[in-house]
Parts: C-alpha cells; structure tokens; sequence
C-alpha cells in the first residue's frame, strides 16, 4: 500500500516528465476537493496502474516532502512560470494552496517535483485557460529576457526582435491574459526586470497596463528591490490587480514598507565549500583582463567582487558561465563563486529546499528565480487587502438581505 508521496518514485525515474505525471500529481493534491475534476480523467490510468501494483494507494496521501501544502489554507493560487516555486514558497507560507502549476523547463519541473510534490504543467500556450481550476490569486514571474538589458542588448546584435516582437518569449503576456480573463481570479501578482518599465520608449508597459486595466482590474506598480531581505540588489516590477468586477474600485492596497535592515553576504556563506568553486587562475586572469580593458574604454564593466559586510549585485541566470557577477574574495587564493545553496539563500530560500540538479541547471533557476521573501511580504498585503474586500461583500449582503 502506498500512503507517502516518497514511495510514489518519481525519483527514480528518468528526467522528463508527461502531461499524465502532472495531471495526476495535481490530482493528488487537489483530491477530496472540488479542483480534482480538473485533473482526473487524465490521473485515473497512472492511479489504476499503481492500485495494481501495490495494492492501494491511500488517498489522500501524504506529502512527504520538504515543501509540503499547509493543512487548512485559507486562499488558493495558481504558479505560471514556476520556475522552481520561489512564489510557490512564499504564498504557501502565507497559507495559500497552490491549485495549478506550470513551468516547460525540464529541469526546473525537476526541482520543482522534488520539493513541492507536484510536476507543473508544460508550455502555457498549448494549455486551455478553461482546463485551469477557479483561484483566487494568479502568480507569473514571466520570462524577463526579451525585456532585460542584456536580453535586449543580445537579441539587438543579433539582428533578432525583443519585447513583444519576439514571437516566442515576448507573447507569453497575452497567455497571462486570456488566463485572467477566463478565470478572472481576486487577484494577481505579475513580476519582471525593472527594464519592462522603459523598454521601447515605456509603450511595451503601456500595453501591459492598459491590457489589464481592460480587463478591468485596478492595476498597482512598483520597483521593488531585494536587498531588505536578502543581501543582493535585485530591483523587479511588481504589478498587482484587483478584479474591479467584484470590488469595484474599493480596494486600498498599498506596497509593503520595506524593513529597514543591513544585510551582509557574509550571513549566507557556507563554511567550507567545495575548492570546486574557487576560479583557475586561467579564468581568474580572464577576467581581471577583460575589467582592465573595458576600464580603459571608459566602460563600468567589471567582475563583482563582493565585499563581505556588503551585498551582491544581481544573480543572473547566465551566472553559470563564469560566476563575474558576484564573487567571493578569498584569504591568499583566487575569489570564488558562489555554492549552489548560496543562491538559493541570495534568494531567500529556506535550507530544507532540496537541489536535486547539476550545478550548471541550479545556478540558472536560482538566477531566474524572485527574491521569495520580497514576494511574501507583496503576497501578505495582498491577502490582507482580499480579506478586507470579501468582508465588506459578506457585510453589504447581510445588510441587503435584512433590509
Ligand atoms: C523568470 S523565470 C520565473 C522563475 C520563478 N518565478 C521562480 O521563482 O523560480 C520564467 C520561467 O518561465 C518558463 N517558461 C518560459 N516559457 C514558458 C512557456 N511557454 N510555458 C511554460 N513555462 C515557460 C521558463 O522556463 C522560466 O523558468
């Protein structure tokens, strides 16, 4: 008889997921509720095949996991480009139930699986918006690169189109869209490079914004940065709405104030890491070159050399390559690069969070991933101001219906 998640071997099998294991993890998650009709037609082959294997599988099961979804939550939302769940983390502290989840990487699903017990669902623009359960929040860290400075700089001297004009990347706004506006959820969380504010002169954002103020949500933005929970400058816009449909223009949410603390990137060091990481001298010389010679140009480029009572600039997800952009100085040897589990704390990620990747994969989905604490701080004033919002409905109905 199967009762734990664990014994269900996902791990065991090889890289890859299917539409089948995604529906039927969602389904594990969402039985006994009214969202398992989403997913179990599509679940009831892989359940039979393991009834008959082991006899029973003991539903609901048990996830035992180190991300497991809390006991009574108290709202639901979706993960759209979920990369490794940096929103997943942070909205389910909040006690939120994640009801569906979406990210095509191969890799990412893995990690994600790993932690949360759930295989996300592959690309979003061959997913049917009405295939996806009623929330109440909808959650989308959407790809960044055909906005980013470097994505944009890249794709320029590569003669290729950016912003909306890239069709594979740039587009995947308008999946978000038809998404709200199907399931038009109470509320939702968009985040990008701060670059999407002023690319192609600010219209890129217009379009954004009016989109959603058609879809009549009441639409709040900011730069946010990072650094007041973890110890890196990492500044995203964060765009929320509010389904004005329901609350009309009711609602007051307000960005959170940012905690007023000094962060150092000594706090997340492990103690001793791997020599692994320590740059050869061959790329340690690379480097310093290359900063000279750009220093001569009268150009700001340059490695990031970390101060260690300080902070580090932004992780990118090319941070594989050569770790320049934060590295950490070391008593008589070359500067090294950050560990895996350094990344994942530059991110606010808690320890029990499993990397069950290579090196090169964890670097790039820790360097795409959000600021997870910046985001639950978002996430509480949201909730809180759904909260107030449901109230005044549920009291103007008391009052309608005693009237
Ligand atoms: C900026 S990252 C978001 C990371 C996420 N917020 C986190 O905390 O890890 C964007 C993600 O969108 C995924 N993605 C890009 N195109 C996609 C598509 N068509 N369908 C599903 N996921 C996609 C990428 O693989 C990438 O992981």
């Amino acid at each position: 008889m199967i009762e734990k998640y664990s014994k269900l071997k996902f791990q065991d099998r090889k890289l890859g997921f299917t539409t089948e294991d995604a529906s039927f993890t969602h389904y594990l998650h969402s039985y006994g509720t009214t969202e398992a009709k989403y997913f179990e037609r599509k679940a009831t082959p892989i359940l039979e095949a393991l009834t008959s294997e082991y006899r029973q599988v003991k539903l609901p099961i048990e996830f035992d996991v180190p991300l497991p979804p809390p006991e009574e939550p108290q709202f639901s939302f979706i993960d759209l480009f979920a990369g490794i769940g940096g929103f997943r983390i942070a909205f389910q502290e909040l006690n939120g139930k994640c009801v569906f989840s979406s990210e095509w990487d191969k890799f990412s699903q893995k990690t994600y699986e790993a932690n949360f017990g759930e295989v996300p669902f592959g690309d979003i623009t061959k997913i049917n918006e009405k295939e996806i359960p009623e929330h109440d929040i909808l959650v989308a860290g959407f790809p960044c690169q055909p906005f980013s400075i470097a994505g944009v700089s890249k794709k320029n001297s590569l003669g290729r189109a950016h912003g909306f004009k890239d069709e594979t990347q740039g587009t995947l706004f308008f999946d978000i869209k038809r998404i709200i506006k199907e399931k038009r959820p109470k509320a939702f969380l968009l985040e990008n490079v701060k670059n999407l504010v002023s690319h192609d002169k600010g219209n890129t954002f217009k379009v954004i914004h009016k989109t959603l103020k058609k879809l009549r949500y009441n639409i709040h933005f900011q730069v946010l940065d990072g650094k007041y929970f973890v110890p890196q400058h990492r500044e995203r816009i964060v765009i929320v709405g509010f389904d004005m449909e329901r609350y009309g223009t009711n609602d007051r949410f307000q960005f959170p104030e940012m905690p007023d603390q000094t962060l150092a990137i000594e706090e997340i060091l492990e103690p001793n890491p791997d020599p692994k990481y320590t740059l050869s001298d061959k790329l340690w010389k690379y480097l310093q070159d290359y900063s000279a010679k750009h220093k001569a140009k009268g150009n700001g480029f340059g490695f990031g050399l970390v101060q260690l009572d300080g902070i580090a600039r932004t992780l990118s997800a090319r941070y594989y390559k050569d770790g320049s952009e934060v590295l950490i100085p070391q008593d008589g040897q070359n500067p090294r690069r950050l560990t895996p589990r350094e990344c994942a704390r530059l991110q606010g990620f808690p320890d029990k969070f499993e990397i069950p990747v290579s090196d090169t994969q964890a670097y790039k989905q820790f360097g795409n991933s959000v600021v997870s604490p910046l985001m639950k701080s978002v996430g509480f004033n949201i909730v809180k101001e759904l909260a107030k919002l449901d109230e005044h409905i549920r009291e103007s109905h008391t009052i309608s219906a005693t009237i």
